[in-house]
């Protein structure tokens, strides 16, 4: 323990970083790591350019035509790199109860003895990055602080858009702050004179989560959500447990600011499971028929929510910009997020056009009659035309390809976006991707029967994780990845928040469940497109100012043909009968699905779940 390195002299500190621990921690990681230098982010712009240009250099990143996308990079990964690898995610607690059976466990003593021999020396050859980032804004009560460790230059330039990253950090650290320590590597360590790959990445891949510690460490992969460990291991597994110690809930939400014409102000959070459309939601711009409504972004991802002193609740988006799916952003889906990405931007996994800009598949879809680029170098730097996609299917861009991009580029970005107090929530929406059962909008009677509506969510599978794509599987408050403890217990404590804030007198937020993909028999979306949602959320405005009765059904209150604003859309009374409708078959079928989920869930599922369940099935039998 007496090498310079244990000593912490040859690690190049900067001044300004006093933390003991975290010293003591870099030194304790560069001995096992055995990284050739130590380089501490100081979170500029001036290093930002530094590191891109390095990347550059190194082949992982293209610049692309500094007119038509200014500053903005490509970046193409290893194709067995692509998304979240939820089979290799773990929760490493000290007892396996408190993972639960939805996650993957593997106690921490013996999961430490795995990665010791992995990590040991896994940055050979390579640069460790100290990246310091502050989850919320800077010293905000509802924010916290992490400093990732890793090997990955890509991850450094990401985490500078996607957090506040830099050296105002360790001001809020100080010298006995607290931080969630990352440590991630992309397990490529370099032999003396090898040369390096464009995406170094390790067959081997390990997520793992250490809960009661509060560590992360990832190995073997450089996509952003296995790598970028501020987002989903911080942000959502870490921060849902400290929640549940600390009496708070880290959420896979949206933050929405709307705004009546007459100036009244709603915030909604909204959890759809990944790829289901929530950047185009948060970003929502009124249709026809919605003059002077105003809807603004909050947080397009994660919502971190504290209770306030008047007892309501109080988001902030711990983010500070979008890493979002590609495919299928256009002008028609989401202009405000087709704008936020006119420069500044680092693409991975998209198609490159022969004239030095990106291109991926749905973004000819905003114009009608707009051409098919006539040749394209695809995510995998091969020729695409569209003959050769006709006869092969061939996408241009991966189907998880993403942008990184910082939220300040957002023209409907909300003013109190970065407002350390953060926004009252008004509504909770809980939205699964379903063709058939679930109505396009139901009302939660009460706190529990909203709770229940989320802890039943299920949705069809997309391409943000790996595996079949159009399985319906229960994905209780679209946190069945994020969840970093007993989904059961998870269940619980949003029972218990509930009942601790309502016992105060304050107002709850209302739960709603949506569904925006019932499809016909011809197997179309029937709901008209992204921006019609405006309608539903006018609904619940409605419901929350008391001025609309709805439908009471078994499962909540859907609202009818008149109670919703239809000028500007031609959406008949079938239409949205085929959209609400309550087939009672299906609905059996569904509970006995719920009733599976509880069985897998039983040994700590909250009673109160039970008996809302129940309740439906009386209903149903009525
Ligand atoms: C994401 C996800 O990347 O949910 O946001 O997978
Ligand atoms: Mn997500």
């Amino acid at each position: 323990m007496n090498s310079p390195v244990m000593q912490g002299l040859n690690l190049g500190t900067p001044a300004h970083v006093k933390n003991a621990k975290l010293i003591a921690w870099v030194a304790d990681m560069v001995a096992l790591c055995k990284p050739d230098s130590v380089y501490w982010c100081d979170g500029s712009d001036a290093e930002y350019q530094r590191l891109c240009q390095k990347l550059v250099d190194g082949g992982t990143f293209k610049k692309l035509d500094p007119a038509k996308r200014p500053n903005s990079f490509l970046a193409c990964s290893d194709p067995s790199d692509v998304a979240r690898v939820e089979d290799r995610t773990f929760i490493c607690s000290e007892k396996k109860d408190d993972a639960g059976p939805t996650n993957n466990w593997v106690a921490p003593a013996e999961m430490r003895a795995t990665l010791q021999p992995l990590f040991d020396g896994c940055m050979k050859g390579r640069t460790m990055y100290v990246v310091p980032f502050s989850m919320g804004p800077l010293g905000s009560p509802i924010a916290h602080i992490g400093i990732e460790l890793s090997d990955s230059p890509y991850v450094a330039v990401n985490m500078k858009i996607m957090t506040r990253m830099g050296k105002a950090v360790y001001e809020v650290l100080g010298v006995d702050g607290e931080f969630v320590p990352c440590l991630h590597t992309v397990g490529a360590p370099l032999q003396a004179g090898q040369k390096d790959v464009s995406w170094p990445c390790n067959k081997t891949k390990y997520i793992v989560h250490y809960p009661e510690t509060r560590e992360i460490w990832s190995y073997g992969s450089g996509y952003g959500g296995n790598a970028l460990l501020g987002k989903k291991c911080f942000a959502l597994r870490i921060a849902s447990t400290m929640g549940r110690d600390e009496g708070w809930l880290a959420e896979h939400m949206l933050i929405l600011g709307v705004t009546s014409p007459e100036g009244k102000k709603y915030h909604v959070a909204a959890a759809f499971p990944s790829a289901c459309g929530k950047t185009n939601f948060s970003m929502l711009v009124p249709p026809a028929g919605f003059d002077g409504w105003k809807v603004t972004t909050i947080g397009d991802d994660i919502a971190w929510i504290k209770p306030g002193t008047d007892g309501r609740l109080y988001a902030i988006n711990p983010e500070a910009g979008y890493f979002g799916v590609a495919p299928g952003t256009n002008m028609l889906t989401n202009p405000n997020c087709l704008q936020s990405l006119d420069h500044d931007v680092i693409f991975t996994n998209v198609a490159l056009t022969d004239d030095g800009d990106v291109w991926w598949e749905g973004l000819e879809q905003d114009a009608p009659g707009k051409a098919l680029p006539a040749h394209l170098i695809d995510w995998q730097g091969k020729d695409w035309t569209p003959a050769i996609a006709k006869e092969t299917g061939a996408k241009a861009a991966h189907p998880n390809s993403r942008f990184t991009v910082a939220a300040t580029n957002n023209p409907a970005l909300d003013p109190a976006w970065d407002d350390p107090a953060g926004v009252p929530i008004d509504a909770f929406i809980f939205g699964g991707r379903r063709s058939t059962t679930v109505p396009l909008v139901s009302e939660g009677r009460n706190w529990v029967e909203g709770v229940y509506m989320a802890a039943t969510m299920g949705s069809e599978t997309t391409a943000a994780i790996t595996g079949q794509v159009g399985v319906v599987r229960r994905d209780p408050f679209a946190m069945l990845a994020f969840a970093g403890y007993n989904m059961a217990d998870y269940f619980q404590h949003w029972l218990n928040v509930g009942k601790k804030l309502g016992a105060t007198g304050a107002k709850l937020p209302r739960i709603f469940t949506t569904n925006w993909f019932r499809k016909g028999e011809d197997g179309k979306f029937i709901w008209p497109g992204y921006g019609e949602n405006m309608r539903v959320l006018k609904w619940m405005i409605d419901r929350i100012e008391g001025k609309v009765q709805g439908n009471d059904h078994l499962f909540g209150v859907s609202p009818t043909y008149e109670e919703m604003n239809w000028t500007g859309v031609d959406f008949s009374r079938e239409q949205f009968a085929s959209v609400t409708s309550m087939d009672k078959a299906a609905w059996q079928k569904e509970l006995q699905l719920h009733t599976e989920l509880f069985q897998q869930l039983q040994h700590h599922l909250p009673a109160e779940l039970g008996q809302t369940k129940d309740q439906i099935e009386k209903r149903l039998a009525a």
